[in-house]
């Protein structure tokens, strides 16, 4: 842990194992983040790329030893009794989230389980896959301590994803679309018996008795991977996208359409523009194109998508081709600044994916790179300077003067204050 932690990381932890000592607990951290330190990986990082997800598991009551460990850092909490949880922030923007140790019994499949507290290795028996069923432990004499009771280690060397036990996928089908994702992120494979359950899975139909709201949770976790095409490519192997809408099929179509989003997201972000707020929406986009409309709309309607961006997906799914068609045709920049200046990155990255016009390529590159950079040199004080009273001539005079920015009509303020003394003899 000393090698591959943060030192920041490895303090907060080692207080973590003091305070457990004092309160006489036993404290671990499970979950993603001991599969990513124990995997070579030189520096486990979390999903989004710059924070940690520390999961800690108590022995006894998590919700009081969360308060303690608030109280010693100085860092607010959480508390989430119905679910016996507890948040803890510090200040330095990392948050822990705590559980007390407990196992859950399945009334029916694809429901929620109920539970109850337990021990450690309980609570390890009732995890998805061996090589997330590992903790390690805090406590300050036995600190960094690895529980394994399921041979993770041996999974995570093997490079496979396995399931506890046959009926892992009946008490929780969304473990399918988990397993795929672990599976191509890590570059790992799945166990044998383990695709052969997914298989049998799908086929008793478990995964459509998900609530669709666990089920977009599972396709927003897929879509908002780094790479996750070859995860889309994978749920097809398995059935899979059918649960997004019966009509949608893997395709050559599709497969280019994803893999060109893919390189759309890289290039935006090697542009230095910042990162997408929400890459998924770009995926998200690319895999409906290819629905009809109806189809689209029964699958927003269901799916329980974030309301925002469920309308841009909407939107691009019944104006995205006119638009293309208009950004092939245009060739004055101030008429593509104006086209595109209103819609989020998500949709002109999305657009550029899907576009075969080298022109509307162009158009939406250009509106990145430089339109969206253009100002006028006057501003609306000079304007008043120049006699101007603000009202709607004063705006349009703006915009004009922006558009001659962008059209290249004119270069220097000079040029610009001729232009508005021109508008405003005839402002027409
Ligand atoms: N888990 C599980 N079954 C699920 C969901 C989660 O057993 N259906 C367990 C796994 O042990 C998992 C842990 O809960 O490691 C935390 O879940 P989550 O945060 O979704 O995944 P991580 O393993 O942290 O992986 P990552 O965030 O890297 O995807």
């Amino acid at each position: 842990m000393k090698e591959r932690l943060p030192g920041y990381l490895l303090s907060l932890l080692q207080g973590v194992g003091e305070t457990a000592d004092r309160q006489r607990v036993s404290v671990y951290v499970v979950g993603g983040i001991v599969r990513d330190l124990l995997l070579d990986a030189p520096n486990p990082e979390g999903r989004s790329g710059t924070r940690f997800e520390v999961d800690l598991i108590v022995e006894s009551d998590g919700i009081r030893f969360a308060k303690a460990l608030a109280q010693r850092d100085k860092a607010r909490v959480a508390i989430h009794e119905r679910f016996g949880t507890a948040t803890v922030a510090f200040a330095d923007g990392h948050t822990f989230d705590v559980a007390t140790a407990r196992t859950e019994s399945y009334d029916s499949p694809a429901v929620l389980p109920t539970v109850r507290p337990s021990s450690l290795r309980e609570d390890l028996c009732r995890r998805d896959f061996t090589i997330n069923a590992l903790a390690i432990r805090l406590n300050a004499s036995r600190f960094g301590e690895v529980v394994d009771c399921h041979d993770g280690r041996r999974d995570l060397q093997d490079k496979t994803i396995r399931v506890l036990h046959g009926l892992s996928f009946i008490d929780d089908p969304t473990r399918v679309f988990r397993a795929i994702r672990y599976e191509q992120r890590l570059g790992f494979q799945l166990d044998r018996n383990t695709a052969v359950l997914m298989t049998e899975a799908v086929k008793m139909g478990l995964v459509h008795r998900l609530s669709p709201s666990r089920l977009s949770a599972e396709l927003l976790h897929v879509l908002s991977e780094r790479e996750p095409v070859n995860i889309l490519a994978r749920l097809a192997d398995f059935n899979l996208l059918q649960f997004i809408h019966p009509r949608l099929k893997w395709s050559p179509g599709l497969a280019r359409l994803l893999n060109a989003a893919e390189k759309a997201v890289e290039w935006y972000a090697r542009l230095s523009l910042g990162r997408l707020t929400s890459p998924w929406v770009v995926y998200g986009m690319a895999l409906l194109d290819h629905l009809p409309q109806p189809a689209v709309q029964e699958t927003l309607a269901r799916l329980t998508f974030p309301r925002r961006q469920a309308q841009t997906l909407l939107w691009v799914a019944q104006e995205g081709a006119r638009l293309l068609r208009t950004l092939d045709r245009t060739d004055k920049p101030s008429d593509t600044f104006r086209t595109l200046r209103n819609l989020p990155d998500e949709t002109l990255i999305f657009l550029m994916a899907k576009t075969r016009s080298e022109r509307a390529k162009q158009n939406i590159s250009d509106q990145f790179t430089t339109y969206r950079r253009v100002r006028p040199v006057l501003r609306g004080n000079d304007l008043k300077a120049m006699g101007l009273e603000p009202g709607p001539l004063f705006n349009r005079i703006l915009d004009w003067l922006l558009d001659a920015r962008l059209d290249g009509t004119v270069e220097t303020e000079a040029d610009e204050r001729r232009m508005v003394r021109r508008m405003v003899r005839s402002p027409g």
